[in-house]
Order: structure tokens, then sequence, then C-alpha cells
């Protein structure tokens, strides 16, 4: 036997063993600070036990305990793990059979990025939005890219706001209509690129007009003046003209009558008298018909003037838009409710108190004179008490506690 040990095959196999093992140990150390292996949802995830390719049983622990998925372990110890889901993620770790550590790896579980479904916004003639949503929930962090281009041109960056998903375009080459976005979104397990169309004067829709104000001409029962300024992200040359397009009616009416004009003021000539009105106005590029109208800006509620206004109806009531129509009873009745609400509880706790001094008294009336008959008739039976004994016995008990 100790032939055999000493001979020079076993030491061959030993020397080549510590040879092999020893630079893996050095490995890990570095591995198990930062190794993160991805791995693809529903599907088989392989798992090698360090770069060796030698032959031996290793054992596998996930979060340091022996608990595994669904899996199987191949000759060389790498381990598979079957149809994973979620739960297979966290830190694995193999061993060899003396129970030294011989890789550890993070798993990370997700899906390689679907196609983005892409919407692109024009306020103006100098400026393009676009934003995406992802069709694919990839459970991993992810990186964009954002190009745009005008037919036959270079391409230019899309300024990426990677948080809010969506990229921002100046000054695009408005005289070409067709333009193309290209968006790539990057993660661990693959990256796909999105191509977008977009016409740029088909998606020129402005904002709404801001600061519209509604009044009502003294001595005029039937008119109103309504003005308004530009949307502030509109530009103030002349070049680019818009054309506003007012709509109003008598409140509770289905009908709109409407006005277009392309200047600030307007003044509406048949309103009905004595009645609350409501006004919007929108706006559109003008010389673009094929461009879209902005959104309605919010309604806003104007009475016209009257002769014989009466003092339940205050002139500031007539400016105010919708919105801010609060009921003020509604918000009266509950301070009030809660401004009540204490002062029971303090009631209930004064009552109770009454009741309890109210039994004490009822308590203390009935055992000083049981206690005075008690002594009384004890004293009676021995020796005799005079009776100022007693009268200062009797002035001893009811004394006030
Ligand atoms: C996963 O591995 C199992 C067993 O080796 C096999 O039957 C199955 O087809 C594999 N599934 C996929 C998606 O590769
Ligand atoms: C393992 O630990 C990770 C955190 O590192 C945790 O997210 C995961 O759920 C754990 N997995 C199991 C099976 O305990
Ligand atoms: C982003 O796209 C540009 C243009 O296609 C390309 O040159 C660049 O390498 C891309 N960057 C990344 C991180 O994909
Ligand atoms: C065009 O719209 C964008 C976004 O609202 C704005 O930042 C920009 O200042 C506008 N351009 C002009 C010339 O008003």
């Amino acid at each position: 036997m100790p032939g055999l040990l000493s001979s020079p095959v076993c030491l061959t196999v030993i020397w080549f063993l510590s040879w092999s093992l020893h630079p893996s140990w050095a490995q890990i150390r570095t591995d198990e600070v930062s190794g993160v292996q991805y791995g693809h949802l529903e599907s088989n995830v392989t798992l090698a036990c360090g770069k060796s390719q030698i032959r031996m049983p290793v054992v596998w622990h996930l979060n340091h305990s022996s608990a595994l998925p669904w899996h199987e372990v191949t000759s060389n110890g790498t381990l598979v793990l079957l149809q994973v889901d979620h739960s297979a993620q966290g830190i694995y770790s193999c061993y060899d059979n003396r129970g030294l550590l011989l890789h550890s790896a993070k798993l990370r579980l997700g899906h390689s990025p679907g196609l983005l479904s892409v919407s692109c916004r024009v306020p103006n003639h100098t400026h393009v939005r676009c934003s995406w949503v992802n069709s694919v929930r990839t459970f991993l962090p992810a990186q964009y890219n954002a190009s745009f281009k005008g037919k036959g041109a270079e391409w230019r960056p899309c300024v990426l706001d990677v948080a809010r998903k969506r990229c921002d375009v100046d000054q695009p080459a408005f005289w070409q209509t067709m333009h193309t976005l290209r968006v790539t979104e990057t993660n661990a397990l693959g990256s796909i690129t999105t191509y977008h169309i977009v016409k740029l004067n088909k998606l020129l829709k402005p904002d709404p007009p801001e600061a519209l104000m509604v009044k009502a001409l003294e001595g005029y029962p039937k008119r109103l003046n309504v003005s308004w300024k530009v949307p502030s992200s509109w530009p103030e040359e002349v070049a680019f003209p818009l054309v506003f397009h007012i709509r109003y009616r008598p409140q509770g009416s289905v009908y709109w009558s409407e006005i277009y004009s392309e200047e600030s003021p307007v003044v509406v000539l048949d309103a009905l008298a004595g009645h609350l009105h409501q006004v919007q106005i929108r706006t559109r590029d003008e010389l673009d018909t094929e461009s879209q109208w902005s959104e309605w800006s919010p309604l806003l509620l104007i009475r016209p003037w009257e002769a014989y206004t009466t003092s339940t109806d205050p002139p500031e009531d007539s400016e105010e838009t919708l919105s801010d129509n609060v009921d003020p009873f509604n918000t009266k009745l509950e301070t009030s409710t809660a401004k009540t609400h204490n002062p029971v509880i303090e009631e209930e706790g004064n009552l109770g108190l009454v009741i309890l001094l109210v039994l004490f008294s009822v308590v203390i009336l009935i055992t000083v004179p049981s206690l005075i008959y008690v002594v009384w008739v004890r004293q009676g039976r021995s020796d005799p008490v005079t009776k100022q004994e007693l009268t200062s016995m009797v002035n001893m008990k009811s004394m006030p506690i």
C-alpha cells in the first residue's frame, strides 16, 4: 500500500487535482461579489459550477439552503433548473464533496424586451415628443436608445427621458412630411428595435388656448365678450397663424352655438338673456387643415348683464368655473359635525361622574347611620354611654371625606 501511495501515477493525480482546483477557488472570490447570471422565465436555465471541466460530485445550494426548485444535475456538476419561475431566483452556490465552495452566482430571471407601442405629440412646429409603453413586462432593468430622421436625412438623436419613457426632438424638418422614430430597448436577455412612422403635420396639435375670459357687457342682456391668449407653447410669430373655435350655450341646452375667429376678443351677440351660459374654446393651425384641433379649454360659466339683478345673485358668481363650484352647505355641515363630536363624549363622561358621586353618597348615607346604630346598641348593652360621647362619635363619622 505505501508503495501505491508513493507511486508516480497517484502523485500525478494529486498534483493535478490541486492544480486544477486552486485557480477556481481564487476565481470564486471575485465571482461571489459581482456574478449575476440572467435567465429566461419559463425555460430551462443552466448554471455551471465554475469554469473547471473536471468531473466530480458537487452539491448545489440556493440561498444557503439545500432545497432547490425542480432541477437536474449533469455528470460534470452543471445544474439545470427546469421551467423556472420567479421563485427560482436567488444565490446559487456549488460545493465539492469536502464542503468547499467552488462557485457562486446570483440568478435573475425575466424576459427579453418586446416591441414598444409608440405615440408622438407635436405641440408646435419646432417640437416633437414621443413616448412609449412596453408590450412585455421583462422584470429586468432596460436601456433605451432613440433616434429620429426625416425621409432621406441622417439619423439624429431623440433626447431621452428614460424615467418617463419618452424622448424629444427639437427643430424637426417640418417641410418633410414623413419621419421615422427608432427606439431600441436592451436588457440582459436581448434587444429589440421598434420603428414608428410619424407624419408631423397630421400630428400637429396645439395646446388649448389659455386665459379664457368671458365678461357680461353692461347694458347688453344678450351679449358676452370672449377673450383668450394664444397657447404659450405656440410660437408668437405671424408665420404660424391659428384659428380659434368658440362654442357657447345656455346651461341645460344640448345645442352649442359656434364662432370661428383668428383673433381675440370676440363678442357673442345672441346669448339668451337672463340665463347662465357655458363657454369653451379650442384652436388649430390655420393653414394646415390636416392638423388636429387642440383639446377644449375648461368650461366657463357666465350670465349676461341683466337690468334688474337681485341681491341673491352676486356678480362674482358669474365667472366661476364649474370645477370651482363647491357646495357651501356641505362644507359647513362637515365642520359642524366635527365640532359637536367631542362635546358629546365629554357629556357622557360627566354623567358617569355624577352617577358615581350619587352612588357614593348613598353608600355613605346608609353605612354611617347603621354604624352609629351598632355602636349605640353595644354601648347600651355594656356600660351606658353619655349623650355627649355619642354625639361626638356621630360628628366624627359624618365628617366629610
Ligand atoms: C427542459 O428540460 C427538460 C428535461 O431535460 C426537457 O424535457 C424540456 O423539453 C426542456 N424544455 C425546454 C423548453 O427546453
Ligand atoms: C433567495 O434570496 C433572494 C434574495 O437574495 C430572494 O429574493 C429569493 O426569494 C430567495 N429564494 C428562495 C427560494 O428563498
Ligand atoms: C444607439 O444608437 C446609435 C445609432 O443607431 C448607435 O450608434 C449606438 O451604438 C446605440 N447605442 C446603444 C447603447 O445601443
Ligand atoms: C414648442 O413646444 C414645446 C413643448 O411644449 C416647448 O418646450 C417649446 O418652447 C415650444 N416652442 C416654441 C417656439 O414655443
